[in-house]
């Protein structure tokens, strides 16, 4: 039987940039592809089992970082596709993430801070800005922008169903995912015009 592609597509950005949305059209994306098998981690789940009871210190970022990058390379290696989408503020453990996993996607989910504080889904942004929350990454916490990230996304630019062509379109360049056959569409004249030959040759 030939080999199933792991890959293990690496969201990262600030809380709120639309990392969940766009991973979760991504594997959508993928199951109509046949790709049914997709497993996502996200640092808001995570961070209710996996990695229950962990801060936001560097320490403990880097060590919620550390265990999803070791979930998603033991998906990789056997051949199941994951996405993991989590902020992982910082270019160090990010780059460990990469050396560990094979066929590592990253995909870098820009936005301004003004928009996010403007969005503001889930309401922490006005908290850690009237500091009711410390640390909060892109306010009292840094973010290392990514500074080669094979996918770049700008989530106040762009919609999210646009970014996840982006990423389909990245995996189908790196060989993680088979280009869909383009469908030929003849125009009605061109139509007539293989009517008329196949008539011609007595096959209609
Ligand atoms: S990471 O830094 O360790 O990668 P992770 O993605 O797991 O972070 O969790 C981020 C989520 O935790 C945010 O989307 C937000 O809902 C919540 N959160 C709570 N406190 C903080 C904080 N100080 N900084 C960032 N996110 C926080």
């Amino acid at each position: 039987m030939k080999e199933k592609k792991g890959f293990t597509i690496w969201f990262t950005g600030l809380s709120g940039a639309g990392k969940t949305t766009v991973s979760r059209l991504v594997q959508d994306r993928l199951r109509e592809r046949g790709i049914m098998n997709v497993e996502v981690l996200d640092g808001d789940v995570v961070r209710t089992n996996l990695s229950k009871g962990l801060g936001f210190s560097k320490e403990d970022r880097d060590t919620n970082i550390k265990r999803i990058a070791f979930v998603c390379n033991l998906l990789t290696r056997n051949g199941v596709p994951n996405i993991a989408a989590a902020i992982s503020p910082y270019r160090e453990v990010r780059d460990y993430a990469r050396k560990e996993i094979k066929n590592f996607v990253e995909v870098y989910v820009k936005c301004p801070l003004d928009v996010l504080v403007q969005r503001d889904v889930k309401g922490l942004y006005k908290q850690a800005i009237a500091g009711e929350i410390a640390n909060f990454t892109g306010v009292s916490d840094p973010y290392e922008e990514p500074l080669n990230p094979e996918v770049l996304i700008e989530s106040d630019k762009e919609t999210p169903e646009q970014s996840a062509d982006k990423i389909i379109a990245k995996l189908e360049e790196l060989g993680y995912l088979p280009p869909v056959p383009k469908q030929d569409v003849y125009s009605e004249e061109e139509e007539a015009k293989i009517k008329k030959r196949l008539e011609d040759l007595g096959y209609l």
